[in-house]
């Protein structure tokens, strides 16, 4: 989906922001989204339902697969038989019937997404007064709409949207001449031949067909644009490459909000600018080209004086910015993710009406100066991010706007703090990320920031010096990104309510015990790595229930880790690698029952690998004590998480044997992948957290790139490695490695073990690094390694293997090296020659580039197993944007308000306020 194309910086923001939008969401509308599905109303138990409509409505829950319990006040039995009372149904006031089933799976309660499965019974027949039916976002398996929903005469709403619905459209919705709004989109809809039958709702005023396939319905455009009283069509995702020509005078004689987005459209056809309604229309993710200029003059038409949003972000528009001042009417501009170059004209200026200017990533240059923003005291959004734009405003200039989101990552603001950022008091976005800054945050506005702030990122800038005390008079939760910048001392104390506190990559020292101050009811993010942060941690993690990523990777800190992080059922990621703790690993951690990553790395733990890690984590996807004191043997237990797909346990005193149940890593010996999969429950239960591992890894991936590792493979998401190198672990490797089919990396080396190396190692078709040095294998490397292609790194050096190296391109490629200090290995790439054969001289050259390109993976493999896993996991939850449960989790809200590609937080939650008045 369209995510994907929107991959980078960007995204990640976006990403951060839907989730905190989630956040933000549940903890302050969730009355107000309470009432969307309709829990209950005032007087309704005054109100007695109708016995006939109380059996329809327990027949209809039989037909729904209710996993939830959603339906548990719906029930049969005397002391519930006010069917008026049920979840999600109102009844009139005056005569008892059913007028409204808010069955959603969007509960809005903050719990996330309750989906219904099943299939839509046809016992909503017997509701004849129904007016209102919402069952979007469930899951119906692909059934089909059943026809007698066109019996229900009264029905003003039906929202069907997203539903897992399959099959024909019943053309029996002809029958429903009341009807306003129709939302079939997002479903699977097929064999849809014609839209005949919805030319008879004459009263359609918002009508949703996105992802319809309309390709052999010829009569849709005809039929769509003669409703006379249609105000909102959207037609999102239809792959849709042109808006075909239609009768400029007689179409769409109401039409105010046109959404195509994410199409294939090239062009935007003047007929559309012939709409003299129009006011909205979005055009995002589609392949417009050409000049924005000519783009523009297709919408001179009459819309041009009706239009107030114009959004164009993500198409491949090039030029530079034309006059707006042709749309009068304009308050929202978006234009970003296209290639728009030259400056910002002072005409934007003009533009009085503007509340809404997104420009970012784009190619735009020079200074823009206070002059820009004389009239524009309506705006409230501002996104430049991400061009080459330099602000350059007078240090005590007062803007005559008031924002709510400001958006500058990548502009220069510097070198001072901005000072006019002190005027917005009623921001609740401000990202000022990359903007050249190289001086101390204001310590008045720190301890006084507005009220209404939400998100606060001013990372990767240069900011220095202590932090003070953040301000407990505060409305709003906050999200604060500091991290990247050059802040030091102690950290200050938050007596405020955080949902994300991200400190890392500055200078930070001293006890991190002032945090336990925070207010943590809602922390779902904690990344302090990279400081020098020392002592103990404190034992109040209790505090943070809803934490999902905890980082304190990269510090100083010491002593045992405290128990209290036993009580973080929710967290995914916990990195404390890179530190100086020691002990056991505490037992209690055994009921992080939802941890997926556990980096250990580079600590001074000791005692057994504890078996809990196997019996109580079943999530783990990322499992590292690399570099520790671990002792014991390698518990058997370890074997059953079967979604394993990083194992290091390398350069600690593990003994023992390495146990035979190795083939028990499903997801190491398959290429199918769990991970994702494991990741959507928590995106029930966490209110979108699960984003957030998605960006940390996000993060990690960008400084691999920046520490220029490339790999070359093509299949990121799946990337799986055991290392066990440099233990005392002794026997043989057992055979059943070899069914670990899926290995890119396996690492035995410096370890005591013994016996052949498993005949079939030549299965394991995807290994791009093996390391068997210093170990006492014997015998000879057996004939199908050589089957192993994309082998880049090869060492088997120092054991005790003997007879000839099989012969295959890759192998003989590597460095005589990696085969030295054997018994008797003969043959190319060493020197030694095998009894009775000749072998010509290798190129020289040759062997020393296949070295180099050896050595560049064992850097890899060795400094970047967390690297590689962040590859491997982005490339997963790249994919998993595409997943329906997903979409489902985070786009659902941005969906239903049509605009979640130029999210914020501000913008969603007015636009969300107006939904609900719409529906309610
Ligand atoms: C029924 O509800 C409507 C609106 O909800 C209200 O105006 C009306 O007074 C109610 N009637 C009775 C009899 O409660
Ligand atoms: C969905 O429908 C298919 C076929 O129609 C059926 O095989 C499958 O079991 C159904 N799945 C669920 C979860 O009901
Ligand atoms: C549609 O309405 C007509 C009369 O208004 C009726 O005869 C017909 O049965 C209805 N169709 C359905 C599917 O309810
Ligand atoms: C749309 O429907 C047509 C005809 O039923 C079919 O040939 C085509 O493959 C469908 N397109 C998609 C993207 O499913
Ligand atoms: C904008 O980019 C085009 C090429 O894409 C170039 O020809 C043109 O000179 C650029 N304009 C400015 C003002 O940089
Ligand atoms: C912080 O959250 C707690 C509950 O978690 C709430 O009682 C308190 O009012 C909140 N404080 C602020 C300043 O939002
Ligand atoms: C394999 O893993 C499953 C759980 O995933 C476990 O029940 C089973 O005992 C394991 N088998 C072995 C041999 O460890």
């Amino acid at each position: 989906m369209a995510m994907i194309t929107l991959t980078g910086g960007r995204s990640f923001k976006l990403l951060l922001l839907h989730a905190f939008l989630l956040t933000m969401l549940s903890a302050h509308l969730s009355p107000a989204l309470g009432f969307i599905s309709g829990v209950g109303v005032g007087d309704a138990n005054n109100i007695r339902c109708i016995e006939g409509e109380r059996r329809a409505l327990l027949e209809f829950k039989k037909g729904l697969v209710d996993d939830y319990g959603r339906l548990s006040s719906w029930q049969s039995g005397d002391g519930n038989k006010n069917c008026c009372n049920w979840e999600g149904v109102r009844c009139s006031n005056l005569t008892g019937h059913v007028l409204e089933l808010h069955l959603s799976a969007y509960t809005g309660d903050g719990s996330g997404m309750k989906p219904f499965g099943g299939m839509i019974s046809s016992s909503l027949l017997e509701l004849p007064y129904l007016t209102f039916l919402d069952l979007s976002y469930n899951d119906f398996n692909q059934s089909y709409i059943p026809k007698s929903i066109g019996s229900l005469s009264n029905l003003k709403h039906l929202d069907l949207y997203d539903a897992n619905l399959g099959g024909p459209i019943p053309h029996h919705l002809q029958n429903l001449s009341h009807l306003q709004q129709l939302h079939l989109g997002g479903n699977h809809l097929e064999n849809i031949e014609n839209l005949e039958w919805l030319s008879h709702l004459s009263s359609i005023e918002d009508l949703d067909l996105s992802s319809t396939n309309l390709s052999v319905a010829n009569d849709w455009l005809e039929v769509v644009s003669s409703l006379p009283n249609l105000k909102t069509l959207s037609m999102r995702s239809m792959n849709l490459s042109s808006f075909p020509r239609f009768n400029d005078s007689k179409s769409f004689a109401s039409l105010k909000i046109l959404d195509l987005i994410d199409n294939q459209l090239v062009h935007v056809p003047k007929s559309l600018g012939n709409i003299c309604t129009l006011s909205e229309l979005l055009l995002d993710i589609n392949h417009l080209n050409g000049q924005l200029v000519e783009l523009i003059t297709n919408l001179s038409g009459c819309a041009k004086d009706s239009l107030e949003l114009l959004s164009l972000s993500n198409n491949q528009l090039t030029g530079s910015l034309p006059n707006f001042v042709i749309f009068p009417s304009l308050k929202e501009i978006d234009l970003s993710g296209n290639k728009l170059n030259g400056t910002l004209p002072k005409s934007i200026g003009n533009l009085y009406k503007l509340e809404v200017l997104r420009v970012y990533s784009n190619f735009f240059e020079g200074v823009i100066s206070e002059s820009l923003f004389f009239d524009l005291s309506k705006l409230q959004i501002l996104d430049l991010s991400n061009n080459s734009l330099s602000l350059e405003f007078s240090f005590d200039w007062v803007p005559p706007f008031q924002l709510d989101a400001i958006f500058l990552t990548s502009c220069n603001l510097g070198p001072r703090f901005p000072n006019w950022i002190l005027t917005q008091r009623n921001v609740s976005s401000l990202e000022i990320s990359n903007t050249k800054i190289s001086d101390t945050i204001p310590a008045e506005w720190l301890a006084d920031l507005p009220p209404t702030l939400e998100h606060l990122d001013l990372s990767n800038n240069h900011i220095y010096g202590r932090l003070p005390n953040v301000s407990p008079k505060r409305l709003n939760e906050l999200a604060i990104d500091l991290s990247a910048n050059s802040l030091e001392g102690p950290l200050p104390h938050f007596a405020t309510n955080l949902t994300i506190l991200n400190l890392s990559k500055n200078q930070f020292s001293g006890s991190i015990s002032s945090l336990c101050k925070i207010n943590g009811q809602l922390l779902a993010y904690l990344d302090l790595s990279n400081n020098r942060l020392s002592g103990r941690l404190p034992n109040c993690f209790m505090q943070w229930p809803k934490l999902v990523i905890l980082n304190l990777a990269g510090n100083h800190f010491s002593g045992e880790v405290p128990s209290s992080l036993g009580s973080l059922s929710v967290l995914n990621t916990l990195s404390l690698n890179n530190n100086n703790f020691s002990g056991n690993l505490p037992s209690s951690l055994r009921n992080c029952s939802s941890l997926i990553v556990m980096d250990m790395r580079n600590n001074r733990f000791s005692g057994n690998v504890p078996a809990w890690i196997g019996e109580r984590l079943p999530s783990l996807i990322f499992l590292s004590l690399h570099s520790n004191r671990f002792n014991g043997s390698i518990p058997l237990h370890l074997c059953w998480l079967k979604d394993l797909q990083i194992l290091d346990l390398s350069l600690n005193d593990i003994s023992g044997t390495i146990p035979q149940c190795l083939n028990n890593f499903t997801a190491m010996a398959q290429k199918r992948n769990y991970s994702f999969e494991k990741l959507i429950p928590l995106s029930y239960d966490n209110g979108g957290m699960a984003t957030l591992v998605q960006e940390y890894f996000d993060t990690v991936m960008v400084e691999l790139k920046r520490n220029e590792y490339e790999y070359h493979g093509t299949n990121l998401g799946l990337l799986k490695i055991i290392n066990l190198s440099s233990n005392k672990l002794i026997g043989k490797l057992p055979s059943e490695i070899s069914s670990l089919l899926d290995l890119f990396a396996l690492n035995v080396s410096r370890n005591k073990l013994i016996g052949e190396i498993p005949q079939m190692i030549g299965q394991l078709k995807q290994l791009e690094s093996l390391d068997m040095s210093w170990n006492q294998f014997s015998g000879e490397i057996p004939s199908t390694m050589s089957e192993l292609n994309f082998l880049g790194f090869l060492d088997l050096s120092y054991n005790n293997l003997s007879g000839k190296i099989p012969s295959g391109t890759q192998i003989q490629g590597f460095n005589a090296s990696y085969f030295i200090g054997n018994r008797a290995l003969c043959g190319p790439p060493l020197t030694q020659k095998c009894p009775g054969e000749e072998t010509p001289n290798r190129n020289e050259a040759t062997a020393k580039d296949n070295e180099e390109n050896g050595d560049e993976l064992v850097k890899w493999f060795y400094v970047g197993t967390g690297f590689g896993f962040a590859l491997g996991f982005w490339g997963v939850c790249g994919s998993l944007v595409l997943k329906r449960s997903w979409r489902h989790a985070y786009f659902l809200l941005l969906d239903n308000m049509k605009d979640w590609l130029y999210v914020t937080i501000t913008v969603n939650i007015a636009r969300l306020q107006r939904m609900i008045q719409r529906q309610g």
